[in-house]
């Protein structure tokens, strides 16, 4: 048994964790779900969308499995998921871009992680106006920071025998932020240069990363790069292999990991059964294998791939027109 906090968040959250907890369990994997509330809908009853109760659980259990929150205005957050992964030193923003099904993915061979820094660059929130004609916004980076989380990167390669990590940055302008992430990427490259020379280490500057990952996406394999860029770079990522509804993610500190999609709230989409739960479900796969529920996450990695490739039991933004439930049955029967 183990024990997974869950927030199901607001919007397509609900719908969506409440799909995945409901495959899992028809896979057999027992866990014990903690359910805390976060997001727009509990404004009213804690006066934050952010309750205390939230972190307790999480760093109780370590593991937790997050549905998308919306960030309500006025709330004294700029968001609160960014607020989870600083409170929680989640450092490492983990997307990988596999491809389960070809016919949507722009090219089969598509395999990349999006290693995204997860606590500073311009996430920091340190913005103001200047007079009334501009505008300033403050981008920090660490050295700590970037070591980290080329490390946790260069640490996967190694584990899943990836062959090459490429740094993204735009160190040709942002000479002094970018150059000192640059700096540190090349510190840790040449570190396992020495264990591990079979890692390829590159860097691209991100533009030109961009045109690359559409043109040749399958020269690229681990990428790691600062805050926004993670957050830009890993969205063109889903577009390649198929759309939001298809991207999982994770935020890794040293002790505890948070799985969550990609993709947001989407409030145009919100209580109507019409949500794709697969970016959540795929993230819980990551989540299984965390806790070392192997077998289990490659049977529902599997059968939800199946029902992908048979195209029968699709939702809209795949094409299809089959609800959160239909297709949340339709992977239940392929397990
Ligand atoms: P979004 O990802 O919620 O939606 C973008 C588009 O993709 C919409 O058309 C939506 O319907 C569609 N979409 C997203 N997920 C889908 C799914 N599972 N199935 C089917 N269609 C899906 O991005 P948007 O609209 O920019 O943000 C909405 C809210 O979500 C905002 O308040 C934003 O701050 C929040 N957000 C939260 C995140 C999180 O909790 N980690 C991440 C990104 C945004
Ligand atoms: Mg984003």
């Amino acid at each position: 048994m183990h024990n997974v906090t869950m927030i199901a968040g607001d919007g397509i959250g609900p719908e969506i964790s409440e799909a995945v907890a409901k495959i899992i369990e028809a896979a057999g994997v027992k866990i014990k779900w903690e359910k805390v509330e976060a997001g727009a809908g509990v404004m009213d009853k804690y006066g934050t969308p952010l309750p205390e109760k939230v972190f307790e659980s999480i760093r109780k259990n370590k593991v937790a499995l997050k549905g998308p929150i919306t960030t309500p205005v006025g709330s004294g957050f700029r968001s609160v998921n960014v607020a989870i992964r600083k409170e929680l030193n989640l450092y490492a923003n983990v997307r990988p871009l596999k491809v389960h099904a070809k016919n949507f993915a722009k090219d089969e061979n598509i395999d990349m992680v999006v290693f995204r820094e997860n606590t500073e660059g311009l996430y920091v929130g340190i913005e103001h106006y200047v007079g009334d004609e501009a505008a300033e916004s403050i981008k920090i980076i660490t050295r700590r920071a970037s070591r980290k989380i080329t490390e946790r990167a260069f640490e996967y390669a190694v584990r899943e025998d990836r062959k090459k990590v490429t740094a993204v940055h735009k160190a040709n302008i942002l000479k002094f932020s970018d150059g000192l992430f640059l700096e540190e990427a090349r510190k840790v490259a040449e570190k396992y240069q020495k264990t591990n020379p079979e890692i390829k280490f590159d860097d691209k500057i991100v533009d030109n990363m961009c045109m690359q990952m559409v043109q040749y996406p399958e020269q690229y394999d681990v990428l790691v790069m600062p805050n926004l860029y993670g957050d830009i770079v890993s969205d063109l990522g889903a577009g390649l292999i198929g759309g939001l509804g298809l991207a999982p993610g994770m935020n890794l500190g040293d002790e505890i990991a948070v799985f969550e999609a990609v993709h947001g709230s989407a409030p145009d989409i919100a209580g109507q059964n019409k949500a794709n739960p697969i970016a959540l479900l795929f993230s819980s796969v990551l989540m299984l294998r965390h806790l070392g529920e192997t077998e289990a996450a490659d049977r529902i990695e599997n059968a939800a791939a199946l029902v992908l490739n048979k195209g029968e039991v699709l939702t809209e933004d795949l094409g299809g027109s089959a609800s959160t439930d239909q297709i949340t049955e339709a992977i239940i029967s392929e397990l």
